[in-house]
């Protein structure tokens, strides 16, 4: 296993002779021909799509804290949270995750690599990582004030990270951490809901046919619940297929109207859009 302490990394950075060999010597290899640098599709500023630029130049991330690898980008996935991110979304507020003493000038945070989901294999680790080794395969969710993973290498808090399921590819699995915790986040965290809770219960899901939807609806359903999917017609089948019990069309009549035809007296329901979770009566 490599380690490479920050020290060394600047040790090197100041003697250009070195330079050349560090990646060689962190087992690091970079497809760029200076084994330092990395190629990453960053931003240099807020916009729309023109902001993206591909730099083949960024620097290659190093391990700061005990608890984190470096991860090799077989696979990242674009989600909406990036195309916000683009433009500025949320800006302030991940400024001062990265940057709570509001020590750095403004716009420090560029170049911001974009990205959420990643998918691949395990170069190095910190001192204190024990699950994982180099070479594992594995799959994150990394959060919106840390680089991205449209980059080579992206570095992960081993809490971010876990083993990638055997039965997908690189390709699928990078599609699914941030959608699928998002899920989680809301159905588990913000709804109590559990395995042992939901046989039983009735879940209303609005926004059903897209990627928290659908996410949220194969959750429930492994879980035993009964699920009422929220959906415009084109989308019925594909509910029908992930298994939703009941199917709402929003766009025949007033979902409120919808409701009213359906028995939902004896069970307490939730409704989500993904940023939230309401017991159905607020509708
Ligand atoms: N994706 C993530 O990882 C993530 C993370 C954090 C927060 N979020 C938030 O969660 C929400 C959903 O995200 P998403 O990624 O699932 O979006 P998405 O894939 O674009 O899906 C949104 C769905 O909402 C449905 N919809 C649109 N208008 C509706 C209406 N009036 N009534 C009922 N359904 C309607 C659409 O269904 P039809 O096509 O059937 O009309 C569409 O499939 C967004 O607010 C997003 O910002 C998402």
């Amino acid at each position: 296993m490599n380690i490479v302490c920050r020290r060394s990394v600047f040790h090197l950075c100041r003697r250009p002779s070195l330079i050349a060999d560090a990646g060689k010597e962190r087992g690091i290899h970079s497809s760029c021909r200076r084994s330092m640098v990395m190629p990453a599709w960053v931003i240099d500023k807020y916009g729309s799509n023109d902001v993206l630029r591909f730099n083949e130049n960024v620097l290659l991330p190093i391990i700061h804290y005990p608890n984190e690898v470096i991860i090799k980008v077989h696979a990242a996935s674009v989600n909406p949270i990036d195309v916000n991110m683009r433009s500025g979304y949320g800006s302030k507020s991940l400024n001062m995750s990265r940057d709570p003493l509001h020590i750095k000038t403004s716009g420090s945070e560029f170049p911001l690599v974009l990205g959420r989901d990643v998918s691949g294999t395990v170069m190095e680790c910190g001192l204190n990582v024990k699950y994982f080794k180099p070479g594992d395969q594995v799959w994150a969710a990394i959060p919106p004030w840390k680089q991205g993973t449209f980059a080579e290498f992206v570095v992960a808090s081993v809490n971010e990270v876990s083993l990638k399921p055997k039965s997908l590819s690189y390709t699928e699995a990078a599609s699914l951490p941030y959608v699928m915790l998002t899920a989680w986040a809301a159905l588990v965290n913000s709804c109590g809901l559990s395995k042992e809770k939901c046989p039983g219960k009735r879940v209303l899901i609005i926004g059903a046919s897209g990627g928290v939807g659908t996410a949220a609806i194969q959750l429930m359903k492994a879980w035993g619940a009964h699920v009422t999917a929220v959906c415009s017609g084109n989308a019925v089948t594909l509910m029908k297929d992930l298994g939703a019990d009941d199917i709402i069309d929003y766009t025949v009549a007033r979902l409120k109207d919808q409701l009213k035809t359906r028995d939902l007296t004896t069970t307490k329901e939730f409704t989500t859009d993904g940023d939230s979770l309401l017991p159905v009566d607020h509708l």
